[in-house]
């Protein structure tokens, strides 16, 4: 997204604990670069757990820089702020955009597609620009004439059907099908999140106690729980095991700046320990509003059968 308009973009680890960007390495790297380095932060809710953008603004507002939300995994996640309210991912209330996908796998699917949240209503029309073609409707935005509006002179107002182009844009439109299927999803999505946290709650009550798993700080009552993620020794053979017994486990994700894209700016093993170590082990376990409690049972089952527990 950044590369696409003309940034760069810097990486910093994860905090081994949450998976979330850790702050106060972004902190230290704002610190220890020139003024204006850098434009903006993009943190990330990873696998649900909201991060806590109270703190993040903070620092975003010392050093004059804007926040994009990463909601995509965490529709109906929260993190409490230091007065012990809930503070809703994508509320905007400290980010100035967050965004959410409707990829199928996402909490609410659309087939495919996105939405954008913001309280900035500058913004909120910009994107709305950008989302049909640069496209502006609206009497007092125009740049042409009311005389070449309508093709005749001496006009005084626009006529009904004129709009202007006057920026780049995209078609980044959802279509109504798209929209239709979003719009029923949002009604089970509140009992959708209620089942993930069930089934977060049952797997963090077996594995809490287990030492040869380790998991994302304890449940988490804002978490949305679009994953449930745990690093394990031998995940390769976890991993293998479970697929022999029709267990589909996933593996999110490979550390983006080791990507053959991002190392050839020259990122490379090593740059990130954290976030390279949580790779070598992480291994995210199936979680979806349909998934009974007998075929969790087996899941678990299944897991401690490997380790001999
Ligand atoms: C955290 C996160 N951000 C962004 C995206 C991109 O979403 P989309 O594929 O809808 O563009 C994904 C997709 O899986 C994601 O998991």
């Amino acid at each position: 997204m950044c590369e696409y308009c003309g940034g760069e973009v810097e990486f910093v680890d994860i905090d081994p604990n949450t998976y979330l960007l850790d702050v106060k390495k972004v902190e230290a790297l704002l610190k220890s670069s020139p003024k204006g380095t850098f434009k903006g932060i993009i943190p990330v809710d990873f696998a649900g757990r909201a991060v806590n953008l109270e703190y993040v603004r903070k620092l975003a507002d010392e050093y004059n820089l804007w926040i994009i939300e990463d909601a995509c995994h965490a529709p109906g996640g929260y993190f409490i702020d230091k007065n012990g309210v809930n503070q809703n991912c994508g509320n905007g209330m400290f980010a100035e955009l967050a965004i959410f996908s409707f990829h199928p796998v996402k909490h609410i699917a659309c087939g495919e597609g996105g939405m954008i949240t913001t309280n900035d209503e500058e913004l909120y029309k910009q994107l709305l620009r950008l989302r049909s073609h640069g496209i502006t409707k609206g009497e007092d935005k125009y740049s042409n004439s009311t005389d070449f509006a309508n093709g005749i002179e001496g006009s005084v107002t626009y006529p009904g059907w004129y709009m202007e182009m006057q920026q780049l844009g995209y078609n980044y439109r959802l279509t109504d099908i798209q929209a239709a299927l979003g719009i029923s999803q949002l009604k089970r999505a509140h009992s959708g999140l209620e089942r993930r946290k069930e089934i977060a709650r049952r797997y963090e009550e077996v594995f809490k106690n287990k030492d040869f798993i380790k998991g994302q700080s304890g449940f988490v009552d804002g978490h949305a729980y679009h994953l449930y993620v745990i690093e394990v020794e031998d995940r390769l053979g976890l991993y293998n095991y479970l697929k022999t017994k029709n267990i589909f486990p996933q593996i999110h994700y490979i550390p983006t700046h080791l990507m053959p894209y991002y190392r050839q700016y020259g990122w490379k093993e090593g740059d990130f320990p954290h976030s390279e170590n949580y790779y070598k082990h992480c291994i995210s376990l199936p979680l979806y509003p349909t998934l009974l409690d007998e075929e969790q049972d087996f899941v678990i089952e299944t897991i401690l059968r490997y380790y001999h527990a």
